[in-house]
């Protein structure tokens, strides 16, 4: 029925580069997106597909399965593939990078499958002072990778006697084994109440971007320090870079890097984890070994961990350069500068109510409402006060803050070494004929940081560092 034009695979192929145009396909049609290439999002990979088809790259990167990106494609639609070249297609274009992820709780609220991108219900999350490793929030950006214990080798640069190469067995043998109990943040946490003032770009999360959990490993600073760190490597390096084993379709590995102060300093408990709560590192998280770098964004703590390069510069990683930055809220896409912004890594002052729920109900009869929560700073900042509000903000309660489970309190931290997060309660009494409570809670840190009251003062177009007040709306049942 269609007038287009009929080409074969042959006739795509010769257009595979901006000088003989870019051609590619999709579900048997064809396009010619040559005058696109340039206002892609996803910057030049895109070229990976010229001359060929779109599935088996959308498949690795499925934010494309969206219809704003669908629209787009159909504006360049130029003609149709012949049947002969669709069946040849057949077989690459039903790749699944994904096709070996690990199973996951059912529990978990997914935010993108592929990659697997995941927090646990709010009103589970602060159920356990340890969040099982089965419901620790998980965020991926590229398929998992699946590595051979017995081929394993960890990677060092930057040192004075060359490169090192480590078996797993090296790196628990050789050096002490370390536990502590650090919480994990996303600097995408709460992202969607970034969306109400305006829309941002990033994935959907809640206030469960963040769990913690107890990690055994090596310490960074004694690997460090036995392969030959020293003043001569301190006079010059800055950084230390981490290079995970999850590759995208160029071959190009998560990165990320973090001062190397942190990296050496004594108080800086970053460890080469390969236990998470006492067992082997799940896949999701980075079997068989990660970096655990706590008080500093998620983002750095890099999974899968390949390689570790003590540099005198920052990782040139996408993730390091230009993601996980923050910008005034004035900064649009067409003005932000990602190289005018540090990269996160400290993250600020953060709480979130857990219960009750948004939009549920508590009972007059019951005199008071029961209100939970977390919070943490980054940096080792140990939260010292929570303060709850139930009309909005008027009148504050202070709440219980807990460091364990069940009454067992941990022995509070060393000044600047408080890595977990904090579970917080209180019971406040109703008010007399409340038909709608706001709730609202706001955390202190050791050195009396305090959350933003609203959102829209520190929007970003990326939706990162959102710690505002947290609120929640509930009815009063008569
Ligand atoms: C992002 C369109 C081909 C890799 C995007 C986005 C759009 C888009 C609209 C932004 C989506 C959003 O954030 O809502 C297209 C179109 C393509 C195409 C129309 C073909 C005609 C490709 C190919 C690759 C690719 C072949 C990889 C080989 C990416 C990546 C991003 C992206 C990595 C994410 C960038 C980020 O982190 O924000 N693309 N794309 N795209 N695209 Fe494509
Ligand atoms: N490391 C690798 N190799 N690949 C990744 O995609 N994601 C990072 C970080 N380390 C990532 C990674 C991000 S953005 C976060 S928030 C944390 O891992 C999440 O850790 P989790 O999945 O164990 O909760």
């Amino acid at each position: 029925t269609s007038a287009l034009p009929v080409y074969t695979l042959e006739e795509v192929t010769k257009h595979c580069s901006l000088d003989n145009g870019v051609w590619v396909t999709y579900k048997g049609e064809v396009y010619d997106i040559t005058a696109f290439v340039a206002m892609h999002p996803g910057g030049d990979k895109i070229l990976l597909a010229a001359g060929g088809s779109l599935e088996p790259y959308w498949a690795l990167y499925a934010v494309h399965e969206q219809d704003h990106v669908f629209e787009i494609l159909s504006e360049y639609k130029i003609g149709v593939l012949n049947t002969e070249s669709i069946k040849k297609q057949e077989s690459v274009n039903t790749l699944d990078p994904y096709s070996a992820e690990p199973t996951r709780h059912p529990a978990l609220r997914i935010n993108s499958l592929k990659p697997f991108n995941a927090e646990p219900p709010s009103s589970i999350l602060s159920d356990n002072y340890i969040t099982p490793s089965v419901i620790f929030f998980k965020r991926n950006h590229l398929p998992v990778p699946r590595v051979d214990p017995e081929t394993y080798r960890l990677e060092i640069e930057g040192l004075p006697g060359g490169v090192v190469s480590l078996t797993l067995n090296e790196l628990k043998s050789c050096f002490p084994k370390y536990t502590i109990t650090a919480t994990l943040q996303c600097a995408g946490n709460r992202r969607s109440e970034m969306n109400t003032v305006k829309q941002v770009k990033g994935l959907n999360w809640g206030i469960a971007a963040i769990s913690n959990a107890t990690w055994s490993g090596a310490l960074l600073r004694d690997v460090l320090l036995h392969y030959g760190f020293g003043p001569e490597v301190a006079a010059k390096a800055q950084h230390v870079q981490f290079e995970g084993l999850d590759k995208d379709v160029t071959g190009t590995a998560y990165g990320a890097s973090i001062p190397l102060n942190k990296a050496v300093s004594e108080d800086g408990d970053v460890l080469l984890a390969y236990e998470m709560n006492g067992e082997d590192l799940p896949p999701d998280h980075g079997y068989p070994v990660r970096v655990v770098v706590p008080g500093i964004v998620g983002a750095r703590n890099v999974k899968w961990l390949g390689k570790i390069v003590v540099s005198e510069e920052e990782s040139k990683s996408h993730w390091q350069q230009n993601d996980y930055k923050g910008f005034s809220p004035g900064t649009d896409w067409d003005t932000v500068d990602f190289k005018s912004a540090p990269a996160i890594q400290e993250l600020p002052i953060q709480s979130a109510i857990t219960h009750p729920a948004e939009g549920t109900s508590v009972d007059a009869s019951d005199g008071e409402v029961t209100v939970k929560g977390y919070a943490w700073s980054g940096g080792g900042r140990e939260v010292v006060r929570v303060d709850v509000s139930i009309d909005g903000g008027k009148t504050w309660h202070v709440a219980k803050l807990r460091t364990g489970d069940k009454g067992q309190q941990a022995p509070p931290p060393p000044p600047g070494k408080a890595w977990a997060w904090k579970l917080w309660e209180i019971d406040v009494p109703l008010p007399h004929r409340a038909q709608e409570l706001e709730i609202v809670c706001k955390a202190v840190d050791s050195s009396y940081n305090m959350q933003p009251d609203t959102v829209a003062p520190i929007w970003n177009l990326r939706g990162v560092l959102s710690n505002a007040w947290h609120r929640v709306k509930v009815k009063v049942n008569e």
